[in-house]
């Protein structure tokens, strides 16, 4: 069973994909809700956090955990690989990669929380960008919020998401990476105000087929006929009705019946 989890809906952006990749799992997805946002929480609190979803996953039967979170990826990955060692992990690195090397302006804009920016591993691959490419960076301020809200469109979003988008324009920026979960789900707003000379780049894809490559590697792809429809279980440690809105939009764009 795959476990995922988030601080909220965020991660189901990165489930809409693996989904496609590896539809006939069984899935058990946590959202974090109660304690949402950890975009300015502290490394050690979101470790506290993770830890106690793992267990929890665990014990529901989960053999390979997501943290379909870049802020917690960058808080706690390292610490979970340690303390749950055989148990594997996959987790969100904003995708500078591959919008540093195909950039024709030369700038790329990184959208993230103010965890991930500030993250060792997000460090690490921006100095090994920064020769090549000029890298301009913006807290999403209050998409988390917009998307917990169900609010993924019209004027409320565009105008919180100009704000921090706008600079990252300005500087000259032809890619936008979005380094939390949450933002693909405000890409159309994103994609309007940037205009289509921009690209925006999700990294949910490559989450997703390096999932898949591990659970071969493990041996742990199902192989028992596939079920009818999805087989998940939603769980949330605050209010569920913003997930399972979300969800039931992402499951009925890709014809589930749900
Ligand atoms: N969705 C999360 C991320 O990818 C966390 C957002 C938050 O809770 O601040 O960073």
């Amino acid at each position: 069973m795959i476990g995922i989890f988030d601080s909220g809906s965020g991660g189901l952006s990165v489930f809409r994909e693996i989904i496609k990749i590896l539809p006939r799992e069984r899935y058990i997805y946590f959202a974090d809700n109660a304690f949402c946002p950890y975009g300015e929480k502290t490394a050690r609190e979101i470790l506290g956090r993770c830890r106690a979803i793992t267990d929890f996953l665990v014990s529901k039967g989960a053999d390979i955990i997501v943290v379909a979170c870049n802020t917690a990826t960058a808080a706690a990955i390292s610490d979970l690989r340690k303390e749950y060692n055989p148990l594997k992990f996959i987790g969100m690195e904003p995708a500078v990669k591959p919008a540093a090397l195909s950039s024709r302006t030369g700038v790329i804009g990184v959208l993230a929380t103010a965890g991930t920016l500030k993250g060792s591993k997000y460090l690490m691959t921006k100095g090994r960008y920064e020769e090549d490419v000029r890298i301009v960076e913006k807290v999403g301020r209050g998409f988390v919020e917009l998307v917990e809200n169900g609010i993924l469109d019209g004027p409320e979003a565009e105008t919180t998401v100009k704000e921090s988008l706008q600079p990252l324009l300005d500087a000259g920026a032809d890619k936008i990476v979005l380094g939390c979960t949450h933002y693909p789900f405000l890409s159309d707003v994103v994609r309007k105000i940037a205009g289509p000379d921009v690209e925006v780049i999700d990294p949910a894809p490559a989450v997703a087929r390096h999932l898949h490559e591990v659970m071969e590697e493990e041996g742990l792809v199902r192989q028992d006929a596939r079920p009818e429809g999805l087989d998940l279980e939603l769980v949330c440690s605050g209010d569920d009705s913003s997930a399972k809105r979300i969800l039931s939009m992402i499951l009925s764009q890709m014809d589930y019946k749900c």
